[in-house]
């Protein structure tokens, strides 16, 4: 099951992703928001992190208008790694190299096109571990400290 949540600025993307997702046969877990009416992303980006760390879901989309804060707030979450993407390589690496949970994307950056790309680039792809999981745990001695 994927995740996905947005503020207002995502709000639009949002919809056309999870309807991408959903004639590609992928379930996806809608956490809001549900409205244009104007939210605080760090609200947006909570119930999609709990479900990821609860082991609900196994990745997650996140979007406002630029995915800058919604992927700063979700990166707070202990354990969480989330990566801001605008282009489809970074997608790649971003679950070959980072194992990121959650891709975040800017509703009023990103194209939906590229978007989609981006999306089932991240989605499609795996984490190649080895040298990249000793990174990864770097990272999270450093959460640790
Ligand atoms: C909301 O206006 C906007 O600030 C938010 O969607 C996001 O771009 C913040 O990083």
């Amino acid at each position: 099951m994927i995740a996905i949540g947005s503020d207002h600025g995502g709000y639009e993307l949002k919809g056309h992703i999870i309807k991408h997702l959903a004639e590609r046969g992928i379930e996806v877990k809608d956490f809001g928001t549900y409205t244009e009416d104007s939210v605080d992303y760090p609200d947006c980006a909570k119930p999609v992190c709990e479900s990821i760390l609860k082991g609900e879901c196994e990745r997650g989309i996140l979007i406002c208008g630029t995915g800058i804060g919604i992927s700063m707030a979700a990166n707070k979450y202990k354990g969480i790694r989330a990566a801001l993407c605008g282009d489809v390589f970074s997608a790649k690496m971003a679950k070959e190299h980072n194992n990121a949970h959650i891709v975040c994307l800017g509703g009023r950056v990103t194209g939906r096109e590229l978007a989609f790309m981006i999306v089932d680039t991240f989605l499609d792809a795996e984490f190649l571990g080895g040298r990249h999981q000793n990174r990864i745990d770097k990272i999270h001695a450093i959460e640790n400290k």
